[in-house]
């Protein structure tokens, strides 16, 4: 060996060690205090041309990033708390910021004032915020990894856009889907892939047949962006509806139930056989925040007296099943109890107030001690099972029912219903959330009739 190769082996041995000694995460992310807040235009600036996108953009969740009641919680009751704490996670003080109050990182506001106090940081991740972006330091954008570059030159998807406002230019870039992974994919701490909406988009068909996330959630129509401006054939809408729309998650699950035969006798067993379609979501569902997201089936049988009946499902056998089929006696997110201080915590209900036996669609996260949180910035491991629905995938579920001796005779109506839930009840209701926040939402439902015959 020569000596400048030895040479190279030596510093490529050094900076591997440095590397891991940094751990896994650069504590600082490239763009952080780099800026002024006057170097970014207000989006009521943008919105006295661009009116309608305004308006969009006003009431999807990119304007709430921060000011949202349950950001603001998270942050400020759980995370900052945390980092300020242990050591490991000090990271997010700044890291959950880049994505949620870009702002305040890019200016070095950290941590920031609270929604309260009405600073800048509340105009969330704003039309200068994505506008500036001009690319990534990552081969596949993950954690806040973007470049930006403020000032008059706005980054669009058009090549031929004037504007007396402010100059433009065409970004291969902003109409990419890797554009939106730079915030909607991240990686905890510990190493956990803890937010991968854009590397289930790229493993699944959407991406083959180059359905990029802003064909999905950002609707192209005949219209103009600004007045003075050209007529577009297909100009972008900012609507950014995900999970927080009914429009959006209803009907975004297909279902269908089926039974062997349509009469029955009590004290006989009846198969029932639901299936489940995710024909229209372009990644997992649910996506993004997984933590803390559920997707469950209930299904019901009502007597001809009104007496309803919830059907548990029927085992499957797989690793980690457990976590799949609701259990009113099982107890998780001991976490938020240790962060906030609360002496004897036993937690919060896993499965919030489904009945038991459902089966839910999700991906469990658990903390370094192996318990289950919504912490997803304090996962260290969230690979033992993952029953999310991906993209095209069917499900199919089968219930054994013991039709019970003493049901009334006649029709028994079955009914499966498809719930979602941003965050288990129990743990909305223990951080005192909006019920709006936790309550279940409808996504689908189907129904069949069958006869209890008498004997
Ligand atoms: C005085 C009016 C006005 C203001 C204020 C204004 N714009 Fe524009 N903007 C326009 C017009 C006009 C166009 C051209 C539209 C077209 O031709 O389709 C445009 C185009 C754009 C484009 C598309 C560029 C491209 O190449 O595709 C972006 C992005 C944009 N504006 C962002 C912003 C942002 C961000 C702000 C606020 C910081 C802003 N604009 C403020 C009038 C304005
Ligand atoms: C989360 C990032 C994001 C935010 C926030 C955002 N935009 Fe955009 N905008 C985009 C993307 C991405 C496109 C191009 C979409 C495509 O390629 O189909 C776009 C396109 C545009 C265009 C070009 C429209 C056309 O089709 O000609 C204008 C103008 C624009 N945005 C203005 C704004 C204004 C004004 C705001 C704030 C009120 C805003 N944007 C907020 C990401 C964003
Ligand atoms: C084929 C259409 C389609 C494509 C492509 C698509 N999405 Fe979605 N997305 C949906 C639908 C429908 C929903 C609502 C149901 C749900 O919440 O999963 C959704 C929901 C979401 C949510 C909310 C998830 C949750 O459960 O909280 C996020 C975030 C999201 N999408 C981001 C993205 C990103 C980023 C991309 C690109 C990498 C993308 N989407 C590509 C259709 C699509
Ligand atoms: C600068 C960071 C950033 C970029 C870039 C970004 N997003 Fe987001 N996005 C966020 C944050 C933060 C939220 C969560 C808002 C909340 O719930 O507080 C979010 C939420 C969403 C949601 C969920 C809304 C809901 O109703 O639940 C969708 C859908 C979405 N983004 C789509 C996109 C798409 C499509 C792109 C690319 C065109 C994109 N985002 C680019 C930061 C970003
Ligand atoms: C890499 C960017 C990124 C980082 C870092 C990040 N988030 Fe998020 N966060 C998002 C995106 C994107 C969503 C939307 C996902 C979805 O809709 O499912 C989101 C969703 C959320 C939600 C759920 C909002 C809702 O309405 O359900 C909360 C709460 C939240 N983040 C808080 C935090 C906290 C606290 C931290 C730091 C520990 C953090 N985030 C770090 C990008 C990020």
């Amino acid at each position: 060996m020569g000596r400048l190769s030895l040479r190279i082996l030596i510093i490529n041995i050094f900076s591997g060690v440095l590397i891991f000694a940094l751990g896994v995460l650069p504590a600082k992310g490239a763009e952080e205090g780099k800026f002024k807040y006057e170097d970014f235009g207000k989006p009521k600036r943008c919105g006295m041309c661009h009116k309608e996108i305004y308006q969009e953009w006003k009431t999807s969740l990119m304007s709430q990033s921060f000011t949202h009641e349950w950001d603001d919680v998270e942050y400020f009751k759980l995370a900052l708390p945390h980092a300020l704490k242990l050591k490991k996670v000090a990271g997010v003080k700044s890291g959950c910021i880049a994505c949620h109050g870009p702002l305040a990182f890019l200016t070095g506001d950290i941590p920031p004032k609270p929604p309260a106090e009405g600073t800048r940081v509340n105009e969330g991740v704003s039309c200068d915020i994505c506008h500036s972006i001009t690319g990534t330091t990552k081969e596949e954008p993950f954690n806040f990894s973007y470049t930006i570059n403020p000032g008059k030159v706005k980054q669009g998807p058009r090549n031929d856009a004037k504007s007396s406002a402010h100059d433009a230019e065409y970004s291969d870039f902003i109409r990419s889907s890797r554009f939106c992974a730079t915030c909607h994919d991240e990686q905890s701490p510990y190493g956990a892939w803890v937010k991968e909406t854009y590397r289930e988009w790229k493993a699944g068909p959407y991406a083959r047949e180059g359905a990029r996330c802003q064909d999905c959630h950002m609707y192209h129509a005949p219209g103009k962006s600004a007045g003075g401006g050209k007529d577009r054939g297909d100009m972008t809408h900012h609507t950014f509806h995900g999970a927080h729309f009914a429009n959006k998650l209803s009907g975004a699950v297909d279902i269908a139930l089926y039974v062997k035969k349509n009469e029955v006798l009590p004290g006989s067993a009846l198969k029932i056989r639901a299936e489940l379609f995710n024909g229209k979501v372009g990644h997992y569902i649910p996506s993004g925040s997984s933590e803390e997201r559920m997707l469950w089936l209930e299904v019901w049988a009502t007597d001809s007296k009104g007496k309803a009946y919830h059907l548990p499902v029927d085992k499957k056998g797989f690793q980690g099943e457990e976590y799949t089929i609701s259990d009113s006696q099982a107890f998780a997110y001991q976490a938020m109890g240790e962060i906030m201080e609360i002496k004897g915590f036993k937690g919060a209900k896993r499965d919030g107030n489904l009945p038991q036996g459902a089966r839910i669609f999700r991906r469990p996260f658990f903390d370094p001690q192996g318990r289950m949180t919504i912490c997803q910035w304090y996962t260290k491991e969230n690979t033992q099972v993952d029953y999310r629905l991906g993209p095209r995938e069917t499900k199919v579920e089968t219930y054994s029912w013991e039709v019970p001796e003493d049901i009334a005779p006649g029709a028994v109506k079955i009914k499966a219903v498809i719930y979602y839930s941003l965050v288990p009840s129990s743990v909305g209701e223990f951080l005192k959330l909006p019920p709006s926040e936790y309550e279940a939402k409808k996504v689908n439902t189907t129904g069949i009739t069958i006869n209890v015959v008498k004997p």
